[in-house]
């Protein structure tokens, strides 16, 4: 008797919870289809407000528009840096928290080092054009230079360039050559106080060396970092790993190497600016906007997007466009308080462009659509940016012979990477020397070390990229 009303129990049981989870898979249904709980689409309607609440609102308007933020005003004054001793102090006011480790000593350090109190009784490292200067791309070339600036701190030398013949020449339109010389300088602060007058047969030697230099220099490992911060890290965090420690001086060093001088950075908050220069594509409820301006600096919570193609393609495989928006996406849904569906977009391929615009078709047609994936996210649609500077899908040195100005070409390229850096999020291939300066340089200059890096390229171009 007992044992059959336990197993009439059982039974009802069994039949109540398949008909609860009936229910509760239909309800579920119908909130994943957004029939019950969906936020409503409101319209907003001001007249139906208290008095006092439209008060709020109006003094909210004023406010807003002439309370800069903190962030704001550090990407503000990143562009008006005129000096080595405005670079200094801008560091220097950083927050530590975003900053890669140890960031602050170790400018000072390469300062101070490059900088001493007397150039006499001092050894150096002169660097001329590298064999095959045409085929280097920014990144490599300002990536070379760390190498040789990790050799100058081990071995106690100072570092510079011939300003008649270094690294990077081909940047340096010819019309350029007597207001800037022919060197990277032309672009960056000078890296030291010393220059090549300080020049004495036994105190220095070139790179490319065309001379027998010592062996210890000649093996130092391309990867290698100066010991002093290799030490001063392995304390903080004994288990970091080489590869770690290379991607870090890398940062440093370009950090240092790149500071753009007042002339370079004029340029660029003018031409920042300047309207003519810039685009914009977005939704507005209705149509696919084209617009003509680019906020300054770029909104909180945007997003960087460096489309490395051109001839890229010889060293690694090039990453669909799509590829760049699905990780977006898929993580600003994940944190959609914190990142916008706003974008900042470079690239030398005309037609990345043009991907864009066809995105924007799509989510034009989702729009006002109780569809999961176009509702859990920030914002209905993109907002796309880029500057209106002459592409074309090819490798550098034949950019800069299509386009006519070298120099102005360069300039229009660190302008992408300072459009880049205003930017939080940032997606990128690391393949690509140019995704990973823009990475180090957001960490170095502004302090977004914290903020997200996504790679969608292949797990080993994070380690295994030649310079
Ligand atoms: C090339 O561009 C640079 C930098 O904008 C400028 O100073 C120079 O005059 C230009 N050269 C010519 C020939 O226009």
């Amino acid at each position: 008797m007992r044992s059959r009303s336990f197993l009439f129990t059982i039974s009802i049981g069994a039949i109540l919870i398949i008909f609860v989870s009936i229910r509760t898979e239909r309800t579920r249904q119908e909130t994943m289809h957004g029939f019950q709980y969906a936020a409503p689409d409101e319209t907003f309607d001001e007249g139906e407000l208290r008095e006092r609440d439209r008060e709020l609102l109006a003094k909210l308007a004023k406010g807003g528009s002439t309370e800069r933020d903190k962030r704001t005003q550090t990407i503000e004054r990143l562009y008006t840096l005129d000096s080595e001793d405005a670079w200094s102090r801008h560091i220097e006011d950083l927050d530590d928290e975003g900053l890669p480790a140890l960031t602050k000593f170790t400018q000072r350090y390469i300062y101070e080092h490059q900088h001493p109190k007397s150039c006499k009784d001092k050894k150096f490292i002169v660097m001329e054009a590298f064999p095959n200067d045409e085929s280097f791309g920014l990144g490599a070339v300002v990536f070379s230079i760390s190498m040789n600036l990790n050799l100058a701190l081990r071995f106690n030398r100072i570092l510079i360039f011939n300003p008649k013949n270094g690294p990077g020449r081909h940047f340096i339109d010819p019309s350029s050559h007597e207001l800037c010389g022919n060197s990277m300088e032309c672009f960056f602060e000078k890296l030291s106080s010393c220059t090549m007058d300080d020049l004495t047969p036994e105190n220095h030697f070139s790179l490319p060396a065309r001379e027998v230099i010592d062996q210890d220099i000649m093996n130092t490992p391309a990867g290698a970092i100066p010991q002093i911060f290799g030490i001063a890290l392995k304390r903080m965090y004994p288990m970091m790993t080489p590869d770690a420690l290379k991607y870090w001086w890398r940062g440093q060093s370009i950090s240092y190497i790149m500071r753009f001088n007042a002339r370079t950075m004029a340029e660029l908050l003018r031409k920042r600016r300047d309207k003519a220069l810039h685009k914009s594509l977005s939704f507005d409820g209705h149509d696919i906007v084209d617009g003509s301006s680019v906020p300054f600096p770029m909104p909180a919570g945007s997003v960087s997007m460096h489309v490395r193609h051109g001839d890229k393609g010889i060293e690694m495989s090039l990453k669909p466009f799509q590829e760049y928006i699905d990780a977006a996406e898929g993580f600003i849904s994940q944190n959609p308080m914190g990142y916008r569906k706003i974008a900042f977009v470079s690239t030398e391929n005309p037609e990345v462009l043009e991907q864009a615009r066809d995105h924007l078709q799509k989510e034009h047609e989702l729009y006002k659509v109780v569809n999961g994936k176009a509702r859990t996210t920030s914002d209905w649609a993109w907002t796309w940016y880029w500057s209106e500077i002459p592409r074309a899908n090819v490798g550098p040195e034949q950019q800069l012979e299509t386009f006519g100005n070298r120099t102005d070409m360069t300039i229009n390229w660190f302008l992408q990477l300072m459009m880049a850096i205003e930017c939080d999020m940032m997606i990128g291939t690391r393949g690509s020397g140019w995704s990973r300066m823009l990475d180090n340089l957001r960490c170095g200059w502004l302090g977004k070390c914290q903020q997200p890096f996504f790679d969608v390229g292949d797990p080993q171009d994070w380690i295994f990229y030649g310079i």
